[in-house]
């Protein structure tokens, strides 16, 4: 018998036995529905993330008290099933669930490191919209990365602050924590008289309880990666203005950096502008900054629409790198922690950039500048060998360099078409390197494997810059 005709049999087997149990294939019954994977085997994270669902929006209903640390949540999740689930996982660190329910129904809740599996009723139909609400308490890890930054939920001296990338969010709520899954949230959160709490995109209302507790929501409408999503809660001082005649802008500061930051916060906006006029247009409905001490955070975040700093890092130039990020990282995502230098690279050059038109430094210049940077040439940027490697200064400096090349390869015209071009074609979307040289090869028309194979994904630093 050949494979085909095998297989064919087989099939008619399986058809007949089907039958028989009465399934018609839906899952209803229980027979076809198989669990979701428990990772999406990212290079560095195999495990983050998880298959066989996509979510659409988070609700996210959150109480903290500073005083002693705890967190009190319920997250609904609304997703599709990519194919028939008799069980799902969702990435969450520490904490202790409380209870699951798939649409209404109690689910049984399991858990094994970082994965919490829930087993519904019923089993869902690929293709179906679901709602998951997970309820859950606890003190919030803070998460050592292998490079030693701290990640996660961070407490501060009057609150906490969360920070995502790359995998910290499970440390506040549960979710699909792989950048290739984004979707829209609404994060509502009480805290204390005396405290505020901030998150992404716009705050679409604040209400103080009779108790003195204020309960804010906050709406991102765009979709976002779980890396990028925030939560500031402390004493801030904040300040609106609006950006590009149209988005609303709200910064913030911790009231002991407050004085320190408040010029470069108001310069939020202008800084929109030029990047829009390099960029395209400016991806998000809200804008903005928070700025808090050094002590309470290690390095900046491109936050979706409202990066967080420490004050010892809120110059023009880390300002400008954030703000760009809202293009090349929040708005087009890396598909896979791999594509890293999609983000970096980019945000680094936007420092060129700006030193260009604002500092008297031509491109070429930093750009010679980084060349001669032993450290950045560790690693191809495309390519970072570890986990600990993902914000190594090859992905930074290289990646920069990489843009640079394009340019001098395709003129400024052309150059200039695909810097907004390419956050145009994936916005609010993913993508992968391999995404990126096939764009700006369709644009420059022409083969610039050269050009990838030495400043890509080459070892060691070429002869001539
Ligand atoms: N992505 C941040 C930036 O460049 C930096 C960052 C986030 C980082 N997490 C990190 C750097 C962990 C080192 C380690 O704006
Ligand atoms: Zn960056």
């Amino acid at each position: 018998m050949n494979t085909r005709a095998r297989s064919g049999a087989l099939a008619l087997t399986v058809a007949l036995a089907l039958l028989a149990a009465g399934c018609t294939g839906g899952g209803a019954g229980g027979v076809t529905g198989k669990p979701g994977a428990a990772g999406l085997r990212d290079p560095y994270f195999p495990r983050l993330g998880n298959g066989g669902y996509d979510v659409g929006h988070y609700g996210l209903t959150l109480a903290y008290d500073p005083a002693s640390g705890r967190l009190d949540g319920r997250a609904e999740i609304t997703a599709k099933a990519t194919q028939d689930l008799s069980a799902f996982n969702l990435d969450l660190a520490g904490l202790t669930v409380r209870e699951a329910t798939v649409d209404g129904e109690p689910a049984a809740v399991s858990r094994a490191g970082n994965e919490l599996t829930l087993r519904p009723g019923r089993d869902i139909d690929e293709g179906a919209e679901f709602r998951t609400v997970v309820t859950y308490d606890g003190v919030p890890e803070t998460i050592t990365d292998l490079d030693g930054s701290k990640e996660g939920w961070l407490r501060t001296t009057d609150g906490a602050l969360a920070v995502g990338e790359p995998t910290g969010s499970m440390a506040w709520f549960p979710g699909n924590h792989h950048p290739s899954d984004k979707a829209a949230y609404d994060v509502t959160v009480t805290v204390p008289a005396g405290v505020k709490a901030l998150s992404n995109g716009v705050l679409t209302s604040e209400k103080t309880t009779a108790d003195g507790r204020t309960t804010s929501v906050w709406h991102s409408a765009e979709p976002m990666a779980s890396y990028l999503a925030t939560l500031a809660i402390g004493r801030y001082d904040t300040a609106t203005a609006t950006a590009l005649g149209k988005v609303p802008v709200l910064t913030a500061a911790d009231p002991e950096v407050t004085a320190k930051s408040a010029a470069l916060r108001a310069k939020v906006p202008e800084i929109l502008k030029w990047q829009t006029e390099n960029f395209g247009p400016y991806p998000f409905a809200a804008a903005g900054a928070i700025v808090e001490r050094d002590g309470d955070l290690g390095y900046a975040l491109e936050t979706q629409s409202r990066p967080v700093f420490p004050i010892g890092s809120f110059d023009t130039t880390t300002l400008v790198h954030e703000l760009a990020h809202q293009w090349y990282g929040d708005s087009v995502t890396p598909a896979s922690w791999k594509d890293i230098w999609l983000n970096e690279g980019f945000a680094t050059y936007a420092e060129w950039l700006y030193a260009e038109d604002f500092g008297n430094t031509p491109a070429q210049k930093s750009f010679e500048r980084a060349f001669s940077d032993e450290d950045a040439w560790a690693f191809p940027p495309a390519e970072p060998p570890t986990a600990e490697d993902l914000f190594g200064s090859p992905v930074y400096q290289r990646g920069a360099m990489v843009l640079h090349k394009i340019r001098q390869a395709v003129g400024d015209d052309t150059f200039f078409e695909i810097l907004s071009g390419w956050p145009a074609k994936y916005r609010y979307s993913t993508a992968t390197t391999e995404d990126f040289t096939r764009y700006v090869e369709s644009v420059a028309g022409k083969d610039l494997s050269g050009l990838w194979d030495v400043w890509l994904y080459g070892d060691g630093k070429p002869d001539k810059p």
